[in-house]
C-alpha cells in the first residue's frame, strides 16, 4: 500500500514539476510565428506521461538521498522536449504514419506535415537552449549536453534506432536485430535520463557506471513492454493506435519471443537493473518504482 503511495506520489508530482517548467519555457502561442508555436505545445502537452523527467528526479534523489536538486525541472522538461520530438517525427507519414498520440490527433494532421516538421526540429533546438542554462558547474552541463546528443544521435543513439525500426520492417527480425533496435530507438534516451539526472546531482564516476548500468536494462524493459501493450491493449487505453505493429509488419519484442516471454523478459531486466541500485539503499526506492512501473504500467 505504502509502494502504491509512492508511486502514485512520484508519478503526479513528477507530471506537475515537468508541466510547470514547460509551460514557462515554451514561447506562448501567443509568440509570432504562432502556428509552430500552437503545434509545438499541441504535441508537448497532450498528456504524456512524462517518464523521462521522472527517472531524471528520481536518479538524482537517489544520489542526493532524496532532496530534489534546484532547477532540475528544466533538465526533466528538456529531455521531454526531445521525446516529444521523436514523437512527432515518428507519427509523420513518411515513417510510421500515425494520426492519433497521446489521445489526441497528430501534430501533422492538426497542424499539417510542414509545421509538424519544423516542430520537432524546433523542439530539438529548444532542448539544447534549455541544457546550455541548467544551474549546475559548467562542466556538469557539458557532459550532461555531450550524453544527451551522443543518445539521441546516429550511433546506436534515437535516430540511429529510427533507421534501423524503418529498415527492419518487412523482414524476419532476430534477436539480435530487435535488441539493437530496442537499445537504440527508445533506450538510449531512457538510459541517459537516469545518467543526466545522477550528474545534475553529483554523481562519481562509480556513480554514473551503476546508473547506466540500470538505465540500459530499464530502457530496454521499457520497449519490451512498448510492444506487448501495442498488441494487448486499445487504442482508447493507449491514446495510440494499437495493433499498429503488426500491420506495419515492425520488428518487436513479441514477435521474436512471443508475448509471454516478452513480459517476463521485461519483469527479469527490471530485476537485474535493481541489483544496481543496491549500494543506495533506502534511497533507491523512488526509483525502483519508476522502473517497476515502467513494466507493470497499462498505457
Ligand atoms: C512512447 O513513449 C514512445 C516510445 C518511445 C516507445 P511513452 O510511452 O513514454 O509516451 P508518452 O510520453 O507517455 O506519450
Ligand atoms: C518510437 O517507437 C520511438 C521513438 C519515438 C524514438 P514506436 O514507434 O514503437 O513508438 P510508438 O509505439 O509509436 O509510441
Ligand atoms: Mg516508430
Ligand atoms: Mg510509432
Ligand atoms: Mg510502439
Amino acid at each position: 500500500m505504502q509502494a502504491e503511495m509512492q508511486l502514485k506520489d512520484i508519478l503526479q508530482s513528477g507530471v506537475e514539476i515537468t508541466d510547470r517548467a514547460l509551460e514557462r519555457l515554451l514561447p506562448p502561442i501567443t509568440q509570432v510565428p504562432a502556428s509552430i508555436h500552437g503545434a509545438m505545445r499541441h504535441s508537448v502537452f497532450a498528456g504524456g506521461k512524462r517518464l523521462r523527467p521522472i527517472l531524471v528526479y528520481e536518479a538524482a534523489r537517489t544520489l542526493a538521498k532524496g532532496e530534489l536538486p534546484h532547477g532540475i525541472e528544466d533538465l526533466g522538461a528538456a529531455i521531454e522536449m526531445l521525446h516529444t520530438y521523436s514523437l512527432i517525427h515518428d507519427d509523420l507519414p513518411a515513417l510510421d504514419n500515425d494520426d492519433l498520440r497521446r489521445g489526441k490527433p497528430t501534430c501533422h494532421v492538426a497542424y499539417g506535415e510542414a509545421i509538424a516538421i519544423l516542430a520537432g526540429d524546433a523542439l530539438q533546438t529548444l532542448t539544447y537552449q534549455t541544457l546550455s542554462a541548467l544551474s549546475c558547474p559548467a562542466r556538469v552541463t557539458v557532459e550532461i549536453l555531450r550524453l544527451i546528443s551522443e543518445a539521441t544521435g546516429t550511433v546506436e543513439g534515437m535516430i540511429g534506432g529510427q533507421v534501423l525500426d524503418l529498415e527492419g520492417e518487412h523482414s524476419k527480425p532476430t534477436p539480435e536485430s530487435v535488441r539493437a533496435i530496442h537499445r537504440a530507438k527508445t533506450g538510449a534516451l531512457l538510459r541517459v535520463s537516469v545518467v543526466a539526472g545522477g550528474l545534475y546531482a553529483g554523481a562519481t564516476h562509480h556513480d554514473t557506471i551503476r546508473l547506466t548500468a540500470f538505465g540500459r536494462k530499464a530502457g530496454l524493459a521499457f520497449q519490451i513492454m512498448d510492444d506487448v501493450l501495442d498488441m494487448t491493449q486499445n487504442s482508447e487505453q493507449l491514446g495510440k493506435t494499437a495493433g499498429k505493429d503488426m500491420a506495419s509488419d515492425k520488428a518487436t519484442w513479441p514477435a521474436v519471443f512471443g508475448v509471454e516471454a516478452s513480459r517476463n523478459d521485461a519483469a527479469r531486466l527490471i530485476n537485474e537493473a535493481f541489483a544496481e541500485l543496491e549500494p543506495y539503499g533506502d534511497h533507491a526506492d523512488g526509483l525502483k518504482a519508476i522502473a517497476q512501473y515502467l513494466v507493470e504500467r497499462t498505457h
